[in-house]
C-alpha cells in the first residue's frame, strides 16, 4: 500500500458523498486508493440496505475490498459503467485534469474511468493544485525501460523505477509490468499524448478529459465541481 497522505476525514467526506450519486441498478467503476475506498465501503453499506449495483474494480485492492463489503462484481466484457468513483494524487480544478497512479493502478483506472458515462473524482483539499507538478506514474514493459527513460529525459523529465518496499527490486503492477515515476515535466497534461505514444509504455497517470465532476472533501463539508468538457 502506498504511504498515506492528505486528510482522512476530508477523504472520507468526499468518498461517502460521491457514493450517494450511485443509483439503483447502476454499474459502478470502483477506483483505487484510500479515498475511493471510502466510497466502496459506503456502497457496501448501501448494498446491505438494499441497493442493487454491480461493480467493476480497477485493481486487486478495489476488487478485494468490494468483495469484502458485499458488492457484486462484473467486468467490462459484459457491462459498461454508468458511473465511476476514483481518487487522484493531484488535481487541477480548472479543467479536471489529474495525476493518478500513486498506487500503481492508473492503467486499469483509466480504462474503467474512461468507459464510464460519468467519472467522479474524489479528493481531499491537499490534492488541489493550480499547476500540476506531481510525479507522473508510468507503467511500462521491462524491455522498454532504457528507451522510455531516455525519451522522458529528452522531454525534460527525471525518471526512476519505483522500488518495492517489502520485496527486493522493482514494484510489479497488477498487470505484471514495471512502474516508473517521472518528475520535472513542464505541464504534464500537455505532454499526455506524447508520453502515451512512447514505445514500451502501457499507460501513464495523466488523466485529461476524463473527470466529469470533482468532489472535494473540506474541513466540514464537500464541495462539488462540475467539469466543463
Ligand atoms: C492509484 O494508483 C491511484 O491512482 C489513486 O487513485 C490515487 O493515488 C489516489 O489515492 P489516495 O486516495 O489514497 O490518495
Amino acid at each position: 500500500m502506498k504511504a498515506a497522505d492528505g486528510s482522512e476525514p476530508q477523504k472520507r467526506r468526499a468518498g461517502e458523498r460521491a457514493a450517494t450519486a450511485v443509483e439503483d441498478g447502476m454499474v459502478v467503476g470502483l477506483g483505487t486508493g484510500s479515498t475511493a475506498a471510502y466510497a466502496i465501503r459506503a456502497l457496501g453499506e448501501a448494498v446491505a440496505d438494499g441497493l442493487s449495483i454491480t461493480g467493476i474494480p480497477t485493481s486487486y485492492q478495489s476488487r478485494a475490498l468490494a468483495r469484502s463489503v458485499g458488492i457484486e462484481l462484473t467486468t467490462l466484457e459484459t457491462d459498461l459503467p454508468d458511473i465511476a468513483i476514483d481518487g487522484a494524487d493531484q488535481l487541477r480544478l480548472r479543467d479536471g485534469c489529474c495525476i493518478k497512479g500513486g498506487g500503481g493502478a492508473h492503467t486499469r483506472e483509466k480504462i474503467v474511468d474512461s468507459a464510464a458515462d460519468r467519472c467522479l473524482i474524489v479528493v481531499d483539499e491537499t490534492k488541489l493544485a493550480t499547476t500540476l507538478d506531481h510525479p507522473v506514474a508510468i507503467e511500462l514493459l521491462e524491455a522498454g525501460w532504457p528507451t522510455v527513460q531516455s525519451s522522458l529525459e529528452a522531454l525534460g523529465g527525471s525518471v526512476t523505477l519505483r522500488e518495492a518496499t517489502r520485496k527486493d527490486g522493482p514494484v510489479i503492477s497488477d498487470n505484471g509490468n514495471l512502474i516508473a515515476d517521472c518528475t520535472g515535466l513542464d505541464d504534464p497534461a500537455s505532454l499526455a499524448e506524447r508520453i502515451g505514444s512512447l514505445a514500451g509504455i502501457v499507460d501513464h497517470g495523466i488523466f485529461v478529459d476524463i473527470a466529469d465532476a470533482v468532489y472535494v472533501g473540506t474541513e466540514s463539508d464537500v464541495t462539488i465541481h462540475q467539469v466543463n468538457k
